[in-house]
């Protein structure tokens, strides 16, 4: 069962095992909830992209978007496995420093760059500022003025498509807060700018249409969209890209409803249609990017937690409830979105019956699934939730003033914490008496 859908093994105890290490002993160690992460997952999520690319034989970069799940070790697994990275944030940006990313691999984004954002970006010399607005353009040049540095820039388009996906995740639509607009004269002005700013290095276009994606078909229809405005300028002002960034998105299973393709179909798709599109219009074949978040961290991270009450009401639904919750997994409260577990110790046990997993937070929209089948669940047993490693760590938050979980990645029968688990006295390092 677990094996069909999500990628673990059960040990000879029955038990669930994580990156060979068994998912019990790891609640016991280091508490609950928790979060653990099957590095060699991560890892070939990362090369199933990389190796893919590099068997067409095409120029690429592909770059972990971190927003997914943005901590040192994570971002050092990143770059082992030759990726790039994108961040969106000076938080993101200072954690890929601290992890030693090497910098000019390491592209920056974000609809609201700050002054201080650009000028930490320029003054480490990152690889490349994804150029979003009127306003950053104007910050930029300033910046690049002062300190008489250069920088390469892509800028950041919405297409115009509608992606088939939650409305909170879709971005690359015309009524969206990110970049700048490809059909309404916007882009156009924006490519003067950037092209005609002696300190800019305008690499070329950046689309991202939105998340979870399970189709090709939208990716490609914003690839062509892009190559159209690339056609006109490129027969106007003789302009030729180097790059083009198609942004993530790429879709991955949570529940067995979910049939994600292979990643490997993306990168060849996309791959295809950018070499007719680059031939048709007559330029060169551009520098293939894009940004996986999700399909590098999601599957390969699982969240433990320890079941504690539990209520009965007959003839309605069976609530079980575990010591976290829209804390640590923000997105069934969000998005609405969907998980499936089992108990990790009981995890060979046939289903007794259904329940549903409550979180501990003082709001009754704190469900993490709803009926869930599971062997007959007693306290104590560590329910695993599959699927977490991506915007589960990365979007926790301290609502009832829950400290966050610690994080363990586990790796050929070796398990490492990489981030502990918060105290009561992180939580309140920040605070300060009005005595
Ligand atoms: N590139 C750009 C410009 C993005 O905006 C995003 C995601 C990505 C790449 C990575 O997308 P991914 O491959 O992870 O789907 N919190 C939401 C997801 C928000 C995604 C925002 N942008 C969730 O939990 O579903």
């Amino acid at each position: 069962m677990i094996t069909d859908n999500h990628p673990f093994n059960i040990n000879k105890a029955g038990h669930l095992e994580v990156g060979g290490v068994d998912a019990v002993q790891l609640a016991s160690t280091y508490g609950t909830p928790l979060y653990v992460y099957d590095v060699s997952i991560i890892r070939e999520n990362c090369r199933s992209f990389v190796r893919t690319f590099q068997e067409l034989g095409v120029r690429a970069q592909v770059a972990y978007a971190s927003k997914a799940f943005s901590t040192i070790a994570m971002l050092q697994v990143v770059n082992q496995e030759g990726m790039s990275l994108d961040v969106v944030s000076q938080g993101e940006l200072y954690t890929a420093l601290k992890a030693g990313f090497p910098v000019s691999k390491i592209h920056l984004h974000g609809n609201n760059k700050s002054l201080e954002e650009l000028t930490m970006a320029i003054d480490h010399d990152i690889g490349c500022i994804v150029v979003d607005n009127f306003h950053e353009i104007d910050l930029i040049e300033r910046i690049l003025e002062n300190k008489n540095k250069t920088i390469h820039v892509l800028m950041r388009v919405t297409p115009g498509i509608e992606a088939n996906t939650h409305q909170y995740i879709m971005t690359g639509n015309d009524d969206s807060k990110f970049g700048f607009n490809l059909n309404n004269g916007q882009a156009d002005q924006a490519f003067f700018r950037l092209r005609n700013n002696r300190n800019i290095y305008f690499k070329g276009l950046h689309s991202h249409i939105g998340s979870q994606l399970f189709e090709t078909e939208g990716l490609l229809l914003a690839a062509k969209l892009l190559f159209q405005k690339l056609d006109d300028w490129h027969t106007e002002y003789g302009f030729t890209p180097d790059v083009l960034n198609l942004g993530g998105g790429f879709g991955v299973r949570y529940t067995e409803r979910d049939e994600p393709l292979l990643y490997a179909t993306f990168v060849r798709e996309l791959t295809a249609a950018v070499k007719e599109h680059a031939s048709s219009i007559g330029i060169p074949i551009p520098e293939i990017w894009i940004e996986p978040g999700r399909a590098i961290a999601g599957n390969a991270g699982l969240t433990l937690y320890k079941v504690g009450s539990m209520k009965e009401i007959p003839g309605v639904r069976n609530y079980i409830s575990v010591d976290g919750g829209m804390t640590d997994n923000l997105r069934p409260a969000l998005y609405q979105a969907e998980y499936e577990g089992v108990l990790a110790n009981k995890a060979s046990l046939p289903a007794a019956g259904t329940v549903s997993v409550a979180g501990k937070c003082c709001e009754s929209g704190d469900m993490l699934i709803w009926d869930l089948p599971l062997p007959e669940v007693e306290p104590n047993d560590i329910l695993a939730v599959f699927s977490t490693g991506a915007y589960g760590y990365s979007m926790a938050n301290h609502y009832n003033r829950f400290s966050n979980p610690a994080v363990v990645f586990a790796e050929n029968g070796t398990a490492k914490q990489v981030v502990r688990r918060e105290t009561y006295q992180d939580m309140v390092k920040n605070d300060i008496s009005y005595e």
